[in-house]
């Protein structure tokens, strides 16, 4: 049995995502999509609360029997131990990905060396696609249609109201 963990802050999950996570399942006995609870990213903290970004985690992967979802306040590596995963699955996007992806799976493997990163190339409709680029999209009144599950739609048209 294996287990892959894929990690990420999800603020909110995208069809990139989506099918990053459709891809593993694919690929692995279960999938564990770990939900960086109280990431920030360039400065700024999550516009979702991490439950919300579970929830509709779950919502967008209802239909994947092998994929379940947890958040996680620690060390990405710990809580690959505590979920008794194998490896850590990440997407990789266009070529900015690349460098600060390498390092956190150099830093990952230098703090265990049993947990193997392994990394899926997006598809290329979502090699452009970011959960930024989503809410920026959104708060000016664009249609996201298509770029995010239909239930992450509803909660960034929440967000806007
Ligand atoms: O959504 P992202 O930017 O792809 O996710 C980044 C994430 C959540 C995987 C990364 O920030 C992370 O692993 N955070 C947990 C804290 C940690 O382990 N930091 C050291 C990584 S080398």
């Amino acid at each position: 049995m294996t287990t892959a963990i894929v990690p990420g802050t999800f603020d909110p999950i995208t069809s990139g995502h989506l099918d990053i996570i459709e891809r593993a399942a694919t690929l692995f006995d279960e999938v564990v999509v770990g939900v960086a609870a109280s990431a920030h990213k360039n400065g700024t903290g999550p516009l979702f609360a991490a439950q919300l970004r579970v929830e509709l985690i779950c919502q967008a992967t209802a239909h994947l029997p092998r994929v379940r979802v947890a958040s996680f306040d620690t060390l990405l590596i710990d809580f690959v131990r505590a979920q008794k995963g194998d490896v850590i699955v990440k997407g990789l996007r266009a070529m900015t990905d690349f460098e600060l992806e390498f390092q956190m799976a150099a830093l990952n493997a230098r703090m265990d060396c049993e947990v193997e990163t392994l990394f899926i190339m997006s598809s290329p409709e979502y090699m452009y696609l970011s959960s930024s680029a989503v809410k920026e999209i959104a708060a000016l009144g664009g249609s996201v249609k298509g770029l995010v599950p239909a239930c992450v739609e509803e909660a960034l048209l929440d967000e806007s109201r």
